[in-house]
């Protein structure tokens, strides 16, 4: 049985993975968390799988030199692509976001129909179809790549009063509204900030934010297996391959409150 103390280990190849931390944090305050985001390479959705994965495991194998006690992939792109490698290369409880939000979507339709957001390598692996279909087999899955959504996010223009975001937002919902889905998952860690501006385009739909499902599915997980930490307070550190201060920016604005010296840049 792994320490409870030890850390959870999160990654993203950016910010985006910060809206499961933030989850994380409100649903296990006591949990220690140890993020990495590999801005360097971000974004990893326009990559090729190949790199992807090659990314993933370096990013894996940096936190892995700290106590885990388990391992999110806080991305749907390293998700979708890199998952199997890294069960393969790592010896840790892997957890991710495809599976969780899969399930919650395949629940919440009344129709069967499903419209995913997601970057392009994650519509392109598939991965989202086929995971919904273990829990719904007759689901329809319609996916789109909407690859200008993380460089918005990563820019801070997600409000839903900003025209840009509403503009660019409305093309490619109306692509997937067209097949009368019911419900939509926002299949990129990045996007649960762009919530309010989708919700106020397509009032009607269930939305699944695959970052608030992976958290979930955590906990549900750590509770079962007796590894949630019980002690009180937490302790997170931060780590990018890119610029920090750039990065403690971003941050705050995800997580909803200022980062200072606990950010450092490594090189992986
Ligand atoms: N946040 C990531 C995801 O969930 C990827 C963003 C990117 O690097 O393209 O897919």
């Amino acid at each position: 049985m792994k320490d409870p103390n030890a850390y959870i280990g999160v990654f993203d190849s950016g910010a985006g993975g910060l809206t499961v931390v933030k989850h994380i944090m409100e649903m296990m305050p006591n949990e220690n968390i140890l993020y990495f985001g590999d801005t360097a390479h971000l974004p990893y959705g326009s990559k090729t799988d190949k790199q992807i994965k090659e990314y993933a495991t370096n990013d894996v194998a940096f936190l892995n030199g700290f106590p885990l006690k388990s391992l999110v992939i806080a991305c749907n792109t390293a998700d979708s692509v890199a998952r199997s490698t890294l069960i393969k290369e790592f010896d840790l409880p892997i957890y991710g976001v495809i599976d969780p939000a899969s399930k919650a979507a395949a629940q919440a339709t009344v129709n069967g129909k499903i419209g995913i957001m997601a970057t392009k390598a994650t519509v392109r692996s598939d991965a989202y179809a086929q995971a919904i279909r273990r829990y719904r087999r007759d689901a329809e899955v319609y996916s789109l790549a909407c690859p200008l959504l993380v460089p918005l996010v990563e820019n801070r223009r997600y409000k839903k009063e900003d025209q840009v975001v509403t503009i660019i937002l409305k093309e490619y919902l109306d692509q997937l509204t067209c097949h009368d889905i019911d419900t939509l998952v926002l299949g990129c860690t990045h996007y649960p900030l762009l919530m309010d501006a989708v919700k106020s385009l397509v009032p009607d739909l269930k939305i699944i934010s695959s970052s608030y499902e992976s958290a979930k599915a955590l906990k549900a997980s750590l509770e079962r297996t007796r590894q949630l930490n019980e002690g009180s307070g937490s302790r997170t550190r931060f780590y990018v391959s890119d610029d920090a201060d750039a990065f403690r920016e971003n941050a705050s604005v995800f997580l909803n409150y200022k980062l200072g010296d606990e950010v450092e840049q490594v090189a992986v």
